[in-house]
């Protein structure tokens, strides 16, 4: 906001030179004259300008190298360990602090939260008494961020959350009740609208059996995540808003979880059979059961049957590559966990923090499959 104001100011300064240079009248030599000394005084101003940019970036540039890192205390916690994503969040995220940001290992604690909100709430607490001066926090329940955020506010602790989004409301309040908490993450209507495309890049559509309607079944991720939540919606609002029509023959929750992925398309398949033209998991661990149950029931992904899921795990990116998968969509834990840890740094250094920052997806097909493998190595 204050950002915005602030534009607006320069904004309307200009507008006001310009609006006052061509209200000028007169003689040509006078216009000539006042043309000149506006030149020359916008000149001088640029000068000015150009110099208060240089003071102001030595001066960035040295507040950057008065951080000392080394002795902070950050206390991160993971909604749960045992998550493939999570895990190469978590993984890079760590490296990141210590390797390019100059924390020290030793002064990093991460948690597990075992997906169960009361453990996760004891451990931040913990963190709390502790003494941490930073949190990053992926929340088992995104819901519980309200009371979590009031307590690191009365200890005076700012704190990053990741991947699950709390309500725009709450984030909404951080803003307006100047809370130094912030969500880093995706938005992902962004994410299924690309599964959808991937679907609608096929040859026929997604419509493999051409009786004029995509049937799909639908392998959602834990489902008071917004992530699930949006993924599912707009997967399919991709194909509705192409005009294409469609067919929702089984939706049921995942968890995110690979063996459930399995468990789920084999129910399916079992129940609907050749009817399934479509399979859309919420994320690529659930895309890669999928896959198990789809060659167990002696089906072939991008002949009879299509599989999308999110994430771009390197398993699910090499199927993508083989034609085992129709695509998937990159979920960037490299650009989140660097977002992240450099927004916590801003916290540490007293620098303003907007309340949402978000990193854009990235569709994988089979064209760029290879790119993103390499960046991912
Ligand atoms: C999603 C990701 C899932 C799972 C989930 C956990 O963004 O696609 O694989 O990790 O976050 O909240």
């Amino acid at each position: 906001m204050r950002l915005f104001k602030k534009v607006m100011a320069v904004g309307l300064a200009s507008t006001m030179v310009l609006s006052m240079a061509a209200c000028g009248g007169g003689s040509t030599e006078t216009t000539a004259a006042a043309t000149t000394a506006a030149q020359t005084e916008a000149k001088a101003e640029e000068t000015k300008a150009t110099e208060a940019a240089e003071t102001t970036a030595a001066a960035a540039a040295e507040a950057t190298s008065d951080f000392d890192a080394s002795n902070v205390k950050v206390g991160i916690s993971i909604y749960k360990f045992d998550d493939n994503f999570m895990t190469l969040y978590r993984t890079e995220l760590e490296r990141y602090l210590v390797d390019d940001l100059g924390f020290s290992k030793d002064n990093i604690t991460i948690q597990d939260g075992k997906g169960d909100q009361a453990e996760q709430s004891n451990q931040i607490d913990n963190f709390i008494t502790s003494g941490v001066d930073v949190l990053i926090l992926n929340l088992v329940q995104a819901s519980s961020a309200p009371q979590i955020t009031d307590k690191c506010k009365e200890a005076g602790i700012p704190v990053v959350y990741i991947n699950r989004e709390p309500d725009a409301e709450e984030e909404e309040r951080w803003a307006s009740e100047g809370i130094n908490a912030t969500y880093v993450g995706c938005d992902a209507r962004q994410s299924g609208t690309f599964q959808g495309e991937e679907i609608l890049e096929t040859s026929n559509k997604g419509d493999i059996n051409g009786d004029g309607k995509v049937s799909y079944i639908m392998i959602q991720g834990d489902p008071e995540n917004v992530d699930a939540q949006y993924r599912t919606e707009f997967s399919v609002k991709a194909l509705t808003d192409a005009g294409v029509e469609v067919n929702e023959l089984f939706k049921q929750r995942g968890d995110w979880d690979q063996a459930k992925g399995q468990q789920l398309t084999q129910d399916a398949l079992t129940q609907f059979g050749e009817e399934v033209e479509v399979v859309f998991c919420n994320n690529d661990a659930m895309a890669l059961g999928a896959l198990q149950a789809i060659e167990a029931a002696g089906r072939k992904v991008n002949e009879d049957i299509y599989l999308v899921g999110v994430d771009a795990l390197t398993e699910a990116v090499q199927n993508v590559l083989d034609g085992k998968m129709t695509g998937t969509v990159f979920n960037d834990h490299i650009a989140q966990a660097k977002s992240a840890a450099d927004i916590a740094v801003m916290y540490l250094k007293g620098e303003a923090v907007d309340p949402v920052n978000m990193v854009d997806y990235r569709k994988v097909t089979t064209e760029n499959a290879q790119e993103v493998l390499d960046a991912l190595k």
